[in-house]
């Protein structure tokens, strides 16, 4: 009888059997360069994964994933796989998934101590905060848990654009565009929230405007 992690080693042999009979080059031209047009930002929870679920292939999405899909200004690992994903491999989406039925937001929406969960966890409460009349209005627990996790997204999207590397290859390139998802384990479908980048670019820029456009302009035509 295998172990659980001795199976995986019997699964990977398989998949690269089936990947090699159907393309002899398969892992030749996937060891020479990723050239990947999505960077997805999701959950680690283990339901929601990334690429499974999007129908993609090795070499298509940068990944990032942490508890509750949380882009935070002070974490280093989120700052530095946006920062890679724009300025090298210049992708053309950036999306942001969250999940419904998510531990980490659900956590989030229980007053208690956590631990060392707490600092990570305020990101959320952050969010419940100030989105607290709305939130408060909806008496059904599923239904406010549920706009909870949309309402995460949707800050954590605005987080992704606070970010001077995204604001600025975005005037230079018209990309990379940011888009809020949440991944419904219920039916498994992806429903996209329809945040408006544009707009929601020219609200924050009053306040989080990180780049001189003209300044950016006068380098792209040097
Ligand atoms: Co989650």
């Amino acid at each position: 009888m295998l172990q659980s992690y001795e199976v995986i080693f019997e699964n990977n042999k398989k998949w690269v059997e089936s990947k090699v009979s159907q393309d002899p080059e398969f892992f030749k031209e996937l060891s020479k360069t990723q050239n990947p047009d999505f960077l997805y930002i999701g959950c680690s929870d283990s339901r929601a994964t990334a690429e499974e679920i999007m129908g993609a292939k090795p070499g298509e999405v940068f990944v990032l994933r942490n508890i509750a899909n949380v882009v935070n200004t002070l974490d280093m690992s989120s700052a530095a796989v946006i920062q890679y994903a724009v300025e090298h491999l210049k992708v053309k989406h950036i999306i942001v998934c969250g999940h419904y039925n998510c531990g980490g937001v659900k956590a989030a929406m229980t007053p208690q101590d956590l631990g060392l969960l707490n600092p990570w966890l305020r990101n959320i409460r952050d969010v419940y905060r100030l989105h607290q009349v709305e939130l408060d209005t909806i008496e059904d627990e599923e239904k406010r848990y549920d706009r909870l996790v949309e309402l995460n997204v949707q800050e954590q999207c605005i987080n992704v654009i606070k970010m001077a590397c995204v604001q600025e290859r975005y005037i230079l390139e018209e990309y990379p565009v940011v888009h809020g998802w949440v991944f419904d384990l219920r039916t498994g479908k992806i429903i996209d929230l329809e945040i408006d980048f544009e707009k929601t670019l020219k609200d924050i820029q009053k306040i989080y405007n990180l780049t001189d456009s003209d300044w950016v302009m006068s380098r792209k035509k040097k």
